[in-house]
């Protein structure tokens, strides 16, 4: 059922998604980070969680993991599924709220440029499925904006960012990412700042 997130989501995607891969430009050098913290390997069983226009998932794809996306937006997988090259890449239309997977499927989930944007109350729910879906030891890779501390470029871009961001965004700026691991119990077992430390990579461990 469409609640008003969801509405609200799908609609702001149906925007973005013709534009959405010229702001992908800027940060294209941190998918094969991610896929490096995540111990690629053939069959590697992968989930990336909003995955958007699937280029994080294609960067997984490229080293052999078997990556599934999803995403809420049809018009988001439409480009994805339109530039995937690899057999061992796919794209499923599923609110990462309530996933169509069962419990351990995946040994990673990662998702990318996404939960600042989520209510809390959504936020928290995907971050659940995340742990259910992925099993007992398997990775954790969360990816987002680390602008809270007061420092003068870091609130320079956070200003910037208010003006295009989704309207939960003000919310999760005062939050660091480690915190949202912590409420759910995941041990942080690495911390990477990219982009001058504006964005961080989180590997943790299920
Ligand atoms: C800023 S884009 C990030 C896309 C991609 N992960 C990347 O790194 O380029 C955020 C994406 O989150 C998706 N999204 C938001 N809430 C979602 C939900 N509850 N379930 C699935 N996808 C969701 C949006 O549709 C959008 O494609």
């Amino acid at each position: 059922m469409d609640t008003e997130y969801h509405l609200y989501m799908k609609k702001r995607y149906r925007r973005m998604a013709p534009v959405y891969d010229a702001f992908d430009l800027l940060i294209s050098g941190i998918r094969d980070k991610v896929v490096d913290l995540a111990d690629p390997g053939p069959g590697l069983k992968v989930l990336d969680v909003a995955t958007g226009t699937g280029k994080q998932a294609f960067a997984f794809a490229k080293r052999g993991c078997q990556v599934t996306g999803i995403d809420l937006s049809e018009d988001m997988l439409r480009i994805a599924r339109r530039k995937n090259r690899y057999e061992n890449a796919t794209f499923e239309v599923s609110d990462a709220t309530d996933m169509p997977f069962g419990d351990n499927e995946f040994d990673v989930a990662t998702v990318s440029l996404a939960l600042h944007e989520m209510s809390s109350a959504v936020r928290e729910k995907v971050v659940l499925e995340m742990l259910r879906v992925t099993r007992p030891g398997g990775t954790i890779i969360a990816v987002d904006y680390s602008l809270s501390e007061n420092n003068p470029l870091k609130r320079i871009i956070d200003f910037l960012i208010k003006s295009f961001e989704s309207k939960h965004y003000p919310e999760f700026a005062k939050l660091k990412l480690a915190s949202v691991f912590k409420q759910f119990g995941i041990e942080i077992e690495n911390e990477v700042p990219v982009l001058l430390g504006t964005v961080i990579i989180l590997k943790g461990r299920n």
